[in-house]
């Protein structure tokens, strides 16, 4: 086993080496927090200062929860919460002073998590954070070893280095800024276009159009109107990929996926409706968002010249995962190599780097759902979901700089029943390399 498992590595990585050099090493960060904070109706917005720094990666200039940023492009942003019980979250993300995205959440009676991503440019000086919405109380759960709320930057910077030899790599994210009713079979028509690079995206199908060739990241988040629902499906041309679904009682349900797919120039993908589903969006609350880049050319996956590592897997049953085992997911939307075991549930990192992971789940009605994703013994961070009388959502993000032969894995904290099905893949778990490292000790390893 140990034998097969050095020749493998060796094997792959040495052709490597002489690529690493070539490759844009990109800013990054994962910015998490480790203690509760109550937060109180204030006139002004209040920044979430984020007490632990998970990763800080080409020295993102990260200070008290703001990232500042030094080096003009796109970039991607995450931010998952929680809040504690019977509490509320309204959280926003901003860059300057320009909204980009928002949470809310909210449960009678427990915990509610939300989160949200989008892709956007800046340019030196610009400054993104999280803040609390005005004149809001907010209450934000966080212990140690409970890391819910996070914040992530990542540097989609193969756009600048590769833009003269092969053109830029698509990347859109575009938002409701307006309520929707969709109907069932139909797309969401985002109104509001944030970001577009190849004008792939259309507002009136609502259709992303793929550009060219290559492995492109998708995420998508809604929120409900008060006291409705969503059900929402991503397709790749007219076939079914991954859901989300959202209903609470009296409130506004949140909920978001995140897949990784290998694409053809003109392939189209969209987020439908399943059944008819009530979207919230307004000018200044942004929930309902889809973003997705291209991660990979397909020249550069047919060569095998650039170390790709990407893999994208969910859950197509229902399952009932003990209390420190390891979600199994059994549907491979991606997996290069075979780094994904889909015997124990571990990601094994090919090759030392900046790796990216996102991992989102649903539970069983009136379920408790609780995961942590782990890189080797160590915690990283957590879902928590539970939606009395109905069925939770939860979701989270981190970057993470591995060592070859490091594993990555999604753990249950207590039993949790996850919600799955043939055609209703709302657990899921997508991890990709955004950068190998060149450290000579990982060479010999
Ligand atoms: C609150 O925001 C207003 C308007 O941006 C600003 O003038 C004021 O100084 C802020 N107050 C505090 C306490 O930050
Ligand atoms: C939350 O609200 C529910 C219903 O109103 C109540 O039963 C419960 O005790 C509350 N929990 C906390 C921690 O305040
Ligand atoms: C969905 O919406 C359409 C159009 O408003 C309506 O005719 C239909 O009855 C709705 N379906 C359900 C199941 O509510």
């Amino acid at each position: 086993m140990e034998t097969k498992k050095l020749v493998f590595q060796c094997a792959i990585i040495l052709p490597f080496l002489l690529q690493v050099q070539g490759q844009y090493d990109p800013i990054a960060f994962t910015l998490g927090q480790d203690s509760h904070i109550d937060i109180q109706s204030a006139a002004n917005a209040t920044k979430i200062p984020f007490s632990v720094v998970i990763t800080n990666h080409h020295q993102a200039n990260v200070n008290a929860g703001e990232f500042t940023c030094t080096e003009n492009g796109l970039y991607k942003f995450q931010v998952y919460s929680l809040t504690k019980s019977n509490s509320s979250l309204f959280l926003e993300l901003y860059v300057n002073n320009k909204l980009l995205a928002s949470l809310w959440g909210h449960t009678t009676g427990d915990y509610a998590s939300a989160g949200n991503a989008v892709i956007t440019s800046l340019v030196e000086g610009d400054v993104v954070s999280v803040k609390t919405r005005s004149q809001r109380a907010v209450n934000i759960f966080g212990k140690a070893g409970q890391i819910y709320t996070t914040f992530t930057g990542v540097q989609l910077g193969s756009l600048e280095i590769d833009a003269e030899r092969y053109g830029p790599m698509s990347a859109f994210s575009v938002g409701l800024t307006q309520h929707q009713e969709v109907h069932t079979g139909q797309n969401v028509l985002y109104n509001n276009i944030l970001t577009d690079t190849n004008t792939a995206y259309s507002a009136s199908t609502g259709v992303y159009t793929v550009p060219s060739s290559g492995l492109y990241i998708f995420h998508f988040f809604s929120l409900t109107l008060q006291n409705k629902g969503f059900w929402q499906e991503l397709f790749h041309n007219n076939i079914y990929v991954c859901s989300i679904y959202g209903r609470t009682n009296q409130d506004y349900a949140d909920a978001g996926n995140t897949v990784l797919l290998h694409l053809k120039e003109n392939d189209q993908i969209s987020v439908r409706a399943h059944r008819n589903s009530s979207l919230f969006g307004t000018s200044d609350q942004i929930y309902s968002t889809f973003s997705g880049t291209q991660l990979v050319r397909e020249a550069d996956i047919s060569s095998g010249h650039e170390p790709i590592v990407a893999f994208s897997v969910g859950l197509s049953h229902h399952v009932t995962v003990t209390s420190h085992t390891k979600v199994i997911f059994d549907r491979v939307f991606l997996d290069l190599n075979s780094v994904y075991d889909k015997k124990t549930g571990e990601f094994t990192a090919p090759v030392g780097g900046l790796y990216e992971f996102n991992f989102h789940a649903l539970g069983k009605l009136d379920s408790r759902i609780w995961l942590e994703l782990f890189h080797n013994y160590r915690y990283v961070n957590s879902l928590y979901s539970h939606t009395p009388g109905h069925y939770a959502t939860g979701g989270n993000a981190v970057v993470l700089e591995l060592d070859a032969g490091d594993v990555v894995y999604v753990n249950a904290n207590g039993d949790v029943n996850l919600f799955g099905g043939h055609t209703q893949i709302y657990c899921t778990f997508t991890g990709y390399l955004l950068f190998a490292s060149s450290d000579p000790t990982e060479i010999i390893g």
